[in-house]
């Protein structure tokens, strides 16, 4: 298993100079103690050319938030995996629960992106979490097991070494309401077992699943300990350096 990743997800906020204000604080401050954590960045497009250029030689990696499956076209609005791929993304965010709800993506579009990031080399971020209504019928494995049927099944061969899997359970994004070490980790388990049965014990084992839904860092520590959280997604406490570091120190030590 890689070092834990952490991801800040800055969603719609932030001008460019306040995104390169907030990854050089992260930086200096992550950098005191540099061992331990992946940390990743998942910028507002507009910020991402200033933020590559500043992040160059730097340990902090980049995140897109979303993209379209095909390279080119007639798609306003859209952005496509070789931009980010020119704009020096690591990793691309798919499935994201507010692209799923707010936007409406459905999982046949997220399996067409994960292609189109798969042929540009990127790693994928598959976000995947049920609703409170679906976790109240104890819906959540077979729904979080649909999506990743949905999103993996029928994709491009190799897929399982340059994926990373997000666990965000819809109820608690954003909303302050945290899923309980015991559903964390029994979500966290099933994914786990559904990678090591269709992708064999060692590619299964490798790749991380982590976690995301009101990341705090009063909540990080205990993340942590969930030996099945191999880092996390972290939105709102991602926007300010006093928040976001303490939650990469909690996983240093991982
Ligand atoms: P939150 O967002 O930490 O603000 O709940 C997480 C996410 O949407 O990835």
């Amino acid at each position: 298993m890689n070092a834990p990743l952490v991801v800040g997800n800055w969603k719609m906020n932030g001008l460019q100079t306040e995104g390169l204000n907030l990854a050089r604080q992260i930086l200096r401050q992550i950098n005191k103690n540099s061992d331990g954590a992946e940390v990743a960045l998942a910028p507002p497009f507009t910020a991402l050319p200033a933020l590559a250029k500043a992040l160059r030689h730097s340990r902090l990696k980049l995140v897109g938030q979303n993209c379209h499956w095909e390279a080119s076209g007639a798609f306003t609005g859209e952005i496509s995996a070789p931009m980010l791929d020119e704009l020096r993304c690591e990793y691309v965010m798919l499935g994201h629960s507010e692209r799923r709800h707010v936007f409406h993506e459905t999982d046949d579009m997220i399996a067409r992106k994960l292609n189109a990031v798969m042929a540009h080399g990127m790693r994928v971020i598959l976000c995947v979490g049920e609703t409170l209504a679906q976790r109240r019928r104890n819906k959540t494995n077979a729904v979080v097991t649909s999506q990743l049927d949905a999103a993996l099944k029928g994709c491009v061969k190799g897929v399982i070494e340059k994926l990373e899997i997000a666990y965000e359970p819809v109820w608690a994004i954003g909303t302050g309401l945290n899923a309980s070490p015991e559903q964390v980790s029994g979500v966290h388990e099933n994914i786990r077992n559904y990678l090591r049965s269709g992708y064999g014990k060692p590619k299964g084992s490798a790749v991380r699943i982590l976690y995301g839904g009101s990341v705090k860092p009063e909540n990080a520590p205990t993340l942590a300990e969930i030996k099945e959280v191999n880092g996390l997604l972290v939105g709102g406490a991602s926007l300010k350096a006093e928040t976001f570091v303490p939650i990469v120190h909690a996983f240093n030590k991982k």
